[in-house]
């Protein structure tokens, strides 16, 4: 039987769950504007000197990695909960407005958008948690990162991965996987693509990665105005730094005028070297509708 006091109280729920995924969002926003503008050099005094002078390199990645442990226990610990608390209201709710078929209506959209936002949550907090290196090495440890990112989402994962990638030093395999995972979860969450091909290749002077995907390509004026002016991710940040650390080189290839063209990230770092190097990043327009970030030497 509908009551007004049963909708209200259904009603009042789910704001009070609403509520909760708004606040821990706008901690983590907060969070996230502090890592980025330190990344790139334009953080407040008072964030500056709580980092240190290592605030550029090792700290700032582990900074991120924390935050996205953080935020991916969060999500999943807390967030999921009240969807999954919300869902159960909707139960109830139903129950109240049996017999309406208006309100049925509206109850099945909620229950399709509850159930959405499960889905990438679940999604999302799988890319975010560091993944860890398993006794098998790189190639098994992205394997395994595809395999299990392909289950939850219906991106279709491609790879050619080099066995000689398993012999690099550990550190090297490590942030290796923490760039394929960050490239990863700017597909899942920003592309809008159905395939991305994964491919490492090891010679005995150097180790190229390329990560490219068939989805919407980054805005034109995305390029045109520079990357980081746009955005507050410190995604592509972090994986600039990491290649910078390794002595590598970083850049991204992307169209956005082309249909399904896509973007490709592409990275190179030279074998058996420990050059530590802090080269800021141009960002250039290749051809017609193209980006491309790369480091400038000098
Ligand atoms: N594969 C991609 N396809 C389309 N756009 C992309 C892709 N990768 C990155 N972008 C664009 O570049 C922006 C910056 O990426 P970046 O990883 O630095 O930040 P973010 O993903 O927005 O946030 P964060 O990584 O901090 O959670 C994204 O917001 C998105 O607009
Ligand atoms: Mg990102």
């Amino acid at each position: 039987m509908v009551t007004r006091h049963s909708i209200q109280d259904a009603s009042d729920y789910m704001m009070a769950h609403k509520a909760h995924v708004d606040d821990s969002c706008r901690i983590h926003v907060r969070a996230k504007v502090v890592v980025h503008d330190t990344f790139n050099g334009t953080a407040s005094a008072r964030t500056k000197s709580k980092l240190g002078k290592s605030g550029s390199g090792k700290q700032l990645l582990a900074l991120q990695e924390d935050m996205q442990q953080r935020i991916a226990s969060d999500l999943h610990d807390s967030t999921c909960q009240h969807l999954l608390a919300a869902s159960l209201n909707m139960m109830r709710m139903r129950c109240a407005v049996a017999g309406i078929g208006s309100a049925i209506k509206i109850c099945d959209e909620i229950d399709a958008s509850i159930g959405e936002a499960l889905r990438e949550i679940r999604a999302f907090t799988y890319l975010l948690h560091p993944q860890n290196l398993l006794d098998g090495g790189l190639k098994s440890a992205i394997e395994e990162f595809a395999v299990g990112l392909s289950s939850r989402t219906s991106l279709e994962t491609h790879l050619k991965i080099d066995a000689a990638v398993d012999a690099l030093p550990n550190d090297t395999q490590r942030s290796l996987l923490r760039v394929v995972q960050e490239a990863l979860a700017n597909v899942f969450r920003h592309a809008k693509a159905t395939q991305v091909t994964i491919s490492i290749k090891a010679t005995d002077t150097n180790v190229t990665l390329r990560i490219s995907d068939n989805g919407c390509g980054m805005p034109i004026s995305q390029a045109r105005d520079g990357h980081q002016a746009v955005s507050f991710g410190v995604g592509i940040p972090a994986m600039r730094a990491r290649l910078d650390q390794m002595g590598g080189t970083f850049e991204i290839h992307s169209s956005s005028t082309a249909v399904c063209s896509g973007t490709t990230v592409h990275a190179t770092i030279p074998r058996a070297t420990s050059r530590k190097g802090n080269k800021p990043v141009n960002i250039h327009r290749g051809g017609r509708g193209s980006a491309k970030i790369r480091p400038s030497h000098g």
